[in-house]
């Protein structure tokens, strides 16, 4: 499978890979890059649908490659699908290796967020900044 060089969506959350981050094998864990990938896929989302939203599933993650200590994890999100009230968000993870301007994709996955309403029950994502409702909606 051949990789892109350049990350797709946009530059959605950016942050520094600590110490304490790490696992067994000096690494930096899973869950922790999956927190980041979400934490922009919510934020996205958040600001698609015009307020709340979570994640109701995520899939095809793929861990490929590992992040270190040092690392700066650049998350990038592009909104895939839009539907009533869930919209599918691509989510890459890209680390900026340490003290280098080398860059590689470590992580990517599918998020589903589901827009919902104060009492956390499903409502329409808004069409557009208009507000008004939304149709089935494919983004390219
Ligand atoms: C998300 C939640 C509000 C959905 O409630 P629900 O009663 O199941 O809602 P619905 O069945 O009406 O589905 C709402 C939308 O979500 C989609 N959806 C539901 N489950 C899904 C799943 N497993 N995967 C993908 N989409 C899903 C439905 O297709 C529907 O989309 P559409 O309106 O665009 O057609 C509810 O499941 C929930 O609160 N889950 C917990 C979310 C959470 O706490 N996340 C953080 C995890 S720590």
């Amino acid at each position: 499978m051949s990789e892109r060089s350049e990350p797709r969506g946009e530059l959605t959350v950016r942050t520094i890979a600590m110490p304490a981050d790490t696992n067994a094998n000096g690494d930096i864990f899973g869950g922790w890059v999956m927190s980041q990938m979400d934490q922009a896929g919510g934020i996205a989302g958040v600001e698609r649908a015009q307020g709340r939203v979570v994640t109701v599933a995520v899939e095809a993650m793929h861990f490929i490659r590992p992040v270190r200590v040092g690392d700066v994890l650049c998350v990038y999100t592009h909104v895939e699908r839009i539907g009533r009230t869930s919209m599918t968000i691509a989510v890459e993870a890209w680390a900026r290796r340490f003290q280098t301007r080398a860059r590689e994709k470590v992580t990517d996955a599918t998020f589903t967020f589901v827009a919902i309403d104060q009492d956390g029950k499903p409502r329409p994502i808004p069409q557009d900044a208009t507000g008004a409702p939304a149709a089935s909606q494919g983004q390219g």
